[in-house]
């Protein structure tokens, strides 16, 4: 790391230093403006970060450390279509999908702009004319349900939007099959019509092993029902950037839908990914969807690094990551729509920042990306929220919130609002030992009941929290906060000076797994194997129905 690196860092660890003993409640207590100075209002969304263990002085010295860490230029290189993704040689341009701009973007020479039209508008008539009744089943049925077969981000991303963005859907049921788990797809055949139902092959390689076992499944279970090889034209559609591999699985051509291999499949949800999406909200919502990332696009792009949200997120996590040891961060929505956004971030950041490789080939010295777990509030307030507040752990978390759900009952909806709001005040406030004393005190505890119960009840508080607040879970504000929490892992990367982009590490297993799968085949154990894996498999043959 460069020496003016460095030294900044050792500035901010001087500070931390002197914020250690300073607890957030007192800067409430010193700067009656706090809020003001440490929150935002964007597209009537509140991003307030003044709940954290952060003075102006040390967020001065991060944003510092993110400059000289070029992350302007890094941001320029990224939307610009520079190959920042240097491991696999590809340029990083998910930005591009949701560009309405009209700007022309560059890939090697090429405007990729038109490309991106086309096959958009392509997928967004097919999903119109399935919504409309015009492509019918082939015994000219209307098409009722959906399954989008697809794993990771061909999964994660149209899953967590469709649920989120349920009360936006058509009549179309989309189901969701990803696991290689046989009873996943199986569950779903056991409750859809061959006559009116259309699968989607999604796969940006078109090769991965659980999505290719599934669509053959699919295939198979559609072809001992309907017979005719050609009606699998009607019933079958591929999303990938491998076209010979679609045809070859016997898709037509004109239920190709196309993208490239700039755009990571992580953040492949903008893109022909997205189709089940537009199926189920319609292709006028699913521009809206497009229209929020692109407006923190624009936001990200334009703001200066102090008042830029993603940016201020990002430092944010990196100072609790380095700095204070948070091995972890929640991300906890009050929001029963959010239910599949933690999950959905997960391989978005633990995917992208998981490394210990820095941009030159060396081992980091420093922590990478943390864990990022999490589940909707207030489920999560009974079941994991005691070790938030009184484990030995530090564990930054990010609540999220909607103000106007759309429900009718708007009574039972501020029980859920009011929780919200208390857990992010008792985290910061936590519950002091003479609190404790008074209370026990006055509900006439004995003294050595008093002893007794005192250690117990105390809270430390002083637990960092972002808040996010939206009006409405509309299709712009999902786009936006997807795009939000893209930005913010892509910050980091380049705090980290790691490659976001590539994802070596999922490579191993694949691969053993192969040969695992052609051991368990042939019922034959290679005798290179470790004792434990020879006993693990030994066990399986042994207890194998035949
Ligand atoms: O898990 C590795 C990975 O390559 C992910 O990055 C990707 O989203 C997933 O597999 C599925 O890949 P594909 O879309 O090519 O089937």
């Amino acid at each position: 790391m460069e020496e003016i690196k460095t030294k900044i860092l050792e500035k901010i660890f001087q500070k931390k230093k002197s914020l250690e003993n300073i607890s957030i409640k007192s800067l409430f207590e010193a700067n009656p403006h706090r809020f003001e100075d440490f929150s935002f209002e964007y597209n009537k969304v509140l991003f307030d970060f003044s709940k954290n263990i952060i003075d102006e002085e040390s967020l001065n010295y991060l944003i510092e450390f993110a400059e000289k860490s070029n992350l302007v230029e890094n941001i320029n290189d990224m939307f610009l279509g520079k190959k920042i993704n240097f491991t696999e040689n590809r340029a990083v341009l998910h930005t591009a999908l949701r560009n309405l701009s009209g700007e022309q973007i560059f890939v090697d020479g090429k405007d990729i702009s038109k490309d991106i039209k086309v096959e958009l508008n392509k997928a967004l008539n097919f999903a119109e004319n399935l919504r409309n009744g015009i492509h019918l089943g082939c015994t000219g049925k209307k098409i009722k349900n959906v399954v989008n077969i697809g794993i990771g981000g061909s999964h994660l991303g149209p899953d967590m939007v469709c649920t989120a963005l349920n009360k936006y859907s058509g009549d179309i049921t989309v189901h969701f099959v990803s696991n290689v788990d046989p009873f996943d797809i199986e569950q779903v055949l056991k409750i859809v019509d061959p006559e009116n139902t259309v699968f989607l092959i999604a796969s940006k390689t078109f090769t991965t092993q659980e999505t290719m076992a599934n669509a053959n499944k699919a295939k198979r279970w559609f072809l001992d029902r309907m017979s005719e090889p050609d009606f699998v034209a009607f019933h079958f559609a591929a999303l990938s950037t491998n076209v010979r591999a679609c045809k070859d699985f016997g898709v037509s051509e004109s239920n190709i839908f196309g993208f490239w291999d700039w755009v990571g499949g992580r953040y492949s949800v903008w893109s022909v990914i997205g189709l089940s999406i537009a199926i189920s909200i319609g292709s006028a919502n699913f521009m809206r969807f497009l229209k929020g990332g692109y407006d923190m696009d624009m936001h990200f792009r334009n703001q200066p690094l102090n008042q830029n949200i993603p940016v201020l997120m990002a430092l944010l996590g990196f100072w609790y990551n380095e700095f204070w040891n948070a091995e972890t961060y929640a991300v906890i929505p009050y929001d029963q729509n959010l239910l599949k956004f933690s999950e959905f971030l997960q391989q978005l950041d633990m995917e992208s920042n998981g490394k210990r490789i820095n941009r030159s080939g060396e081992v980091v010295k420093y922590n990478t990306g943390p864990i990022l777990w999490g589940t909707i509030g207030t489920n999560s307030q009974h079941s994991f929220f005691q070790l938030i507040h009184q484990g030995t752990r530090f564990i930054p978390v990010d609540f999220l919130a909607c103000v106007n759900t759309g429900s009718e009952d708007i009574e039972q909806h501020k029980i859920l609002l009011s929780n919200f709001v208390a857990q992010t005040e008792a985290l910061m406030l936590g519950k002091s030992e003479a609190e404790v004393q008074e209370e026990l005190k006055s509900e006439n505890f004995s003294n050595d009941e008093i002893e007794l119960l005192k250690p117990h009840k105390v809270f430390p508080g002083n637990k960092p929290t972002n808040v996010i607040i939206y009006n409405e879970l509309t299709p712009e504000t999902l786009g936006m906060l997807i795009a939000l929490y893209e930005h913010k892992v892509f910050v980091q990367g380049v705090l980290w000076e790691i490659n976001s982009f590539d994802q070596w590490g999922v490579e191993l297993g694949k691969i053993l797994a192969k040969k695992i799968l052609s051991e368990l085949q042939i019922g034959k154990i290679d005798n290179k194997h470790d004792g434990s894996t020879k006993g693990i498999m030994k066990f399986l043959f042994d207890n194998f129905k035949s």
